[in-house]
């Protein structure tokens, strides 16, 4: 993960670069650090902590000349302490290195090194770049750096995104990909490399997205790219839209908030232009646009949906729509285990990966190896131009804006708005029927209101998480749809708050975890009134009788469920398929508000980043 900005223009670069790693600080928060031209000097800063305590140390307001590069680091190699905070340096500290991935062979080429009269300074993987530079320029004094890391390169094994500076040449920056994100932003005279495109949108809006093996090396008055033979690469710029605003915090105290609060408008956003009443079906450009991948999809008969964390419970929901509503076979796998085990894939089977940031390890590993097997891929997307995006066959953007807070709330039901849309478009292509996909579009129009009018629960959930904030664990229970809503709910709970909870099928109590349940074990139970709602009753009743508190989230207007539980949390009636939208709501507020009663850092989560781009 790691966050890495790089800045070569005529603005003040060490303030441009902080403000870059603010923006970036969602994607690892253990250290951070900045290497900037002084006078004749490049000047290594880097400390244990946020971006906030190297602030203290850094004087931004201070002049400085054209270039400076920083970084955000989410430990892999080495405890956070400040001399694993990149920048990293080489011996004679003449080569300054800002990397995100990992050096899976490091330890080999650290041993050599050090057998070579190398001295490090810190238990990274990182540091062995800067020596091997070193090493290659020992006897060519005057190559350009660019070719100096050219030759260091095939020498690395694994996953880098790498930003370096060298004292021999101070006003050059070069920035290098392979898995794990790059921008260049092309300014009027000045040009910002990034992690993502946060830091670059303050400065232009015109950015190119370096692909794997692409280097940019930036002077004050030029850029150019070129592969790893050195040979110019011609790539576009692409003009992005959003704005910075749409990543600030606004009047809110954190993201998280503000995305649980913005998901009516993130829905409206991701439904928009793509429903058609009359004809009951939906109309998706990246489904379409290529007659040969519609016409793909007709034949397709099973789908795999592969992705990590909240996106791969967002597949599990999906499963259940795509299956009754579409016809189409679909398994749901772990992106982390689908790569390593040995997935049976035909001709009829299309692999699809869901993933906000497009930028997951596991989930881009997982592509590869769909797509090493020559299977339709397809991709559901929030981050324009994201690695995922680019890989896919076809796909669907969210367009559910930036997500900035760890935890993914609006991306989440997003993700399930775009499934459903999957749901018509396949299932209008088989036997879906015009009624029941007009009736799905019908209500898929009204869920951005639905969803605003069950975030009217949000103070009563906060009195719910003070009531419950004494106790330590936690079950979360549904079936069929909820079940992996019931996932969510205690995913969410454990990352943001801290809290131990399990989420569990409310027909699995039975075969086990109901021998925990006693007046110290609350359990949410999801139980709207839907097909399986009497069902849902019984497994409610059986944990009542063990004395267990609970929480409920019931549909409005269900007067028996209060004489059975302890709390009951109203949300609107919609079709059955699209009550995990509305559900997951009082959960996600729960999970928020369990986390900032307990004084939480609810934006950031120890030990987690948003983008995770390690293994
Ligand atoms: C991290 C985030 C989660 C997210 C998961 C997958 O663990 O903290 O919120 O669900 O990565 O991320 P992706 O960007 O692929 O959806």
């Amino acid at each position: 993960m790691c966050g890495i900005v790089g800045y070569v223009g005529k603005k003040n670069p060490v303030s441009v670069v902080v403000d870059g790693l603010r923006a970036l600080e969602y994607r690892g928060y253990d250290s951070a650090g900045i290497a900037f031209l002084d006078n004749d000097n490049i000047k290594v800063i880097k400390t244990a902590g946020r971006v906030d305590d190297l602030v203290k140390l850094v004087d931004a307001s201070g002049s400085y000349a054209s270039i400076a590069m920083g970084h955000t680091r989410w430990a892999t190699h080495g405890e956070p302490n400040d001399a694993n905070a990149h920048p990293h340096f080489d011996c004679l500290e003449q080569i300054f290195i800002a990397h995100n991935g990992v050096i899976e062979n490091y330890h080999d080429l650290k041993k050599d090194l050090i057998k070579r009269g190398h001295k490090f300074r810190s238990q990274t993987d990182t540091e062995v770049i800067a020596h091997l530079i070193e090493d290659e320029g020992k006897d060519v004094p005057n190559t350009p750096i660019e070719e100096l890391v050219l030759k260091v390169l095939p020498k690395l094994k694994g996953t880098y995104g790498l930003v370096v500076m060298s004292k021999g040449e101070p006003n050059k920056m070069v920035a290098v990909r392979n898995f794990s994100p790059l921008l260049l932003g092309v300014g009027n005279n000045e040009y910002i490399i990034a992690s993502d495109a946060s830091p670059i949108l303050k400065h232009t809006r015109q950015i190119i997205y370096l692909n794997d093996g692409e280097m940019a090396v930036v002077t004050p008055q030029n850029y150019g790219i070129v592969n790893v033979f050195n040979q110019l690469v011609q790539r576009e710029v692409q003009h992005v839209d959003h704005t910075i605003e749409m990543a600030e915090k606004g009047n809110y105290p954190h993201f998280s908030i503000k995305e649980i609060m913005e998901q009516p408008d993130a829905l409206r956003s991701t439904l928009r232009g793509r429903l058609l009443l009359e004809e009951g079906k939906a109309k998706l450009g990246g489904l379409e646009e290529k007659k040969e991948i519609k016409e793909k999809l007709r034949l397709i008969e099973r789908l795999i949906i592969t992705s990590c964390g909240t996106a791969n419970l967002a597949g599990m929901i999906g499963k259940y729509m795509l299956e009754e509503y579409a016809g189409v076979r679909t398994e749901v796998d772990l992106a982390s285990e689908f790569r390593y085990r040995k997935p049976i894939l035909d001709e009829k089977t299309a692999v699809m990966v869901i993933s906000q940031s497009g930028e997951t390890a596991d989930t881009i590993g997982a592509l590869k190896e769909a797509k090493e097997k020559g299977v339709l891929t397809l991709g559901i997307v929030n981050v324009v131009g994201s690695s995922v995006a680019r890989m896919t066959d076809a796909g669907v953007y969210n367009h559910a804006g930036p997500e900035v807070s760890v935890a993914s709330y609006k991306a989440f039901t997003s993700q399930l708005a775009v499934l459903a849309l999957y749901t018509l478009f396949l299932g209008r292509q088989r036997n879906l029927s015009l009624t029941m996909g007009k009736r799905i579009v019908k209500e898929l129009l009204k869920i951005p209101d639905l969803v605003e009018e069950t975030l009217k629960v949000a103070e009563q959930m906060k009195k719910i998480a003070e009531k419950y904030l004494p106790y330590r664990d936690f079950l979360f229970i549904g079936r069929k749809y909820n079940l992996a809503t019931a996932y969510e709910g205690a995913l969410k709970l454990k990352e943001v708050a801290y809290v131990h909870a399990e989420g569990y099928g409310s027909g699995e109590m039975k075969h086990g975890p109901l021998a925990m349940i006693d007046e110290e074990f609350p359990t949410v139970v999801i139980v709207p009134q839907d097909s399986v709602y009497e069902k849902n009753i019984s497994n409610t009743q059986e944990i009542k009788a063990r004395r267990g508190p609970i929480i409920a989230i019931a549909t409005k207007g269900d007067k028996e469920i209060g004489k059975i539980v302890d709390d009951v949390i109203y949300i609107p009636k919609t079709l059955e398929m699209l009550t995990p939208i509305l559900a997951v709501i009082p959960l996600q507020l729960f999970a928020y508000y369990s986390g900032v009663l307990r004084g939480l850092d609810v934006d950031k989560p120890r030990n987690l980043a948003k983008s995770v781009t390690v293994e």
